[in-house]
């Protein structure tokens, strides 16, 4: 199948490295040079409706899988599917689950949906009372995207001020009550009625070890998640109870609002106990759990997204997961999450890569000279699998060990307490 990804990520490479073992003719816009070793790369801007979709026909893509979420809310989806190309990712207006707080908010209440209590803040008038409300620690959070900044929890009430104040500048926020426990990601397949549960993944939010420091985009993931799903039941039975208290009520609410969810549901989940809430959803698949799920997965990844885009999804075809376990560790540039200057050599993937069980997913890479350079912030995710949780991270860092790249930060606790 001609199949053409749009984004230029770690979670693209992922993709395209599941899509490419199928054998499939892959087409990435823009794509990174790690990307390069296994698809076509077409240097056109993936947020741009126009132009991702002159660029789908001219090459006969068979199916479309967007990566991330400005693309699919600036509404290259709803310009492909006018066009009658088969899209994984979902219209504008279905989007809106990761693009507006308040919209998600909205849907899962109408959903009967767990989550916590909220308080739309529309201007600096009611911050006060919206701070008094919800307490401490206070959740603060910009309605729309925000490129992972948009979000500060804190127990400092002038410091949760200041950040509403400075979101509110450029639009609406929302306090939301703390919920306690750990924070778990699962994504559904969805094709506007069905939804198909992936395993399980962790993601480390914060850049420092042991949760310190700010907030990124994701800076480690593992899975599966043992210590979750033996409390559950099991896997399945946990993807079973996520699929029918939160995915399917959520995809069922959207479809009856006329704005059907075809693509990956990302439920942002938190665990306390035998308590389970929605915490984000997102409109896309996970940076970087994806990195960590898609080496597990045991069914074929194309016939699922093209399923999914054409609306014709198997009910009773949960994809299936290796036992194996994969842990991949995140190397940012100096920086990050704030300015972070590109350009820094990055040398050692070979020797990395040489390790059993380890690969690397590139992020921010180009190719300079005979060799390649940063380009961004989070710069690669190294990724390995392992017969046990421990293996697999053994084998992620000695991977990390043999990879140079000046100024370079990494978290050393991914996957270290599983509990
Ligand atoms: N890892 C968090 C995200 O993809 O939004």
């Amino acid at each position: 199948m001609r199949i053409l990804i749009l984004g230029s990520g770690a979670r693209e490479h992922a993709i395209a490295r599941a899509l490419a073992a199928e054998g499939h003719d892959l087409v990435v816009a823009p794509g990174n040079a790690g990307i390069a070793a296994l698809a076509r790369l077409e240097p056109v801007d993936a947020a741009d409706p126009g132009e991702a979709t002159r660029l789908a026909l001219r090459l006969g893509a068979e199916l479309v899988v967007v990566g991330p979420e400005a693309p699919l809310v600036a509404g290259v989806a709803d310009a492909l599917r006018a066009q009658g190309v088969p899209v994984f990712g979902p219209d504008a207006d279905a989007a809106r689950i990761e693009g507006s707080k308040a919209f998600a908010k909205r849907i899962m209440a109408a959903a009967g949906v767990p989550t916590g209590r909220s308080v739309d803040v529309l201007t600096a008038d009611g911050l006060d009372a919206a701070l008094d409300d919800l307490g401490a620690p206070y959740v603060v959070k910009a309605d729309g995207l925000a490129a992972g900044k948009g979000v500060l929890v804190t127990e400092d009430r002038a410091a949760a001020r200041a950040h509403a104040l400075q979101w509110l500048a450029s639009g609406p926020v929302l306090l939301e009550q703390f919920l306690p426990g750990r924070e778990v990601s699962l994504f559904f397949i969805c094709d506007g009625t069905t939804a198909l549960p992936l395993s399980p993944a962790q993601d480390y939010k914060r850049l420092g070890d042991g949760d310190a420091g700010p907030n990124t985009g994701g800076m480690g993931a593992y899975s599966p998640l043992s210590w979750l799903t033996d409390r559950h039941g099991g896997e399945a039975e946990f993807c079973d109870r996520v699929r029918r208290t939160i995915a399917e009520p959520v995809v069922s609410r959207l479809a009856e609002e006329g704005t059907p969810f075809v693509g990956l549901l990302y439920c942002g989940l938190v665990v306390n106990g035998d308590d389970v809430d929605v915490i984000e959803f997102n409109a896309r698949f996970g940076d970087p759990e994806t990195q960590v799920v898609l080496p597990r997965l045991a069914s074929p990844l194309a016939p699922l997204l093209r399923d999914a885009a054409l609306g014709v999804l198997d009910p009773g075809g949960s994809p299936a997961f290796t036992p194996e376990a994969a842990v991949g560790v995140v190397l940012a540039s100096a920086g990050y999450p704030g300015a972070s200057a590109p350009g820094a050599p990055v040398d050692g993937l070979a020797d990395a890569e040489a390790l059993e069980g380890v690969h690397v997913d590139h992020a921010a890479t180009a190719e300079e000279g005979d060799g390649l350079v940063a380009t961004g912030g989070r710069v690669l995710t190294v990724v390995a699998t392992g017969g046990s949780l421990q293996e697999a991270r053994d084998r992620a860092y000695a991977g990390v060990d043999r990879i140079r790249m000046p100024g370079e930060q990494h978290r050393t606790d991914i996957a270290a307490d599983p509990r």
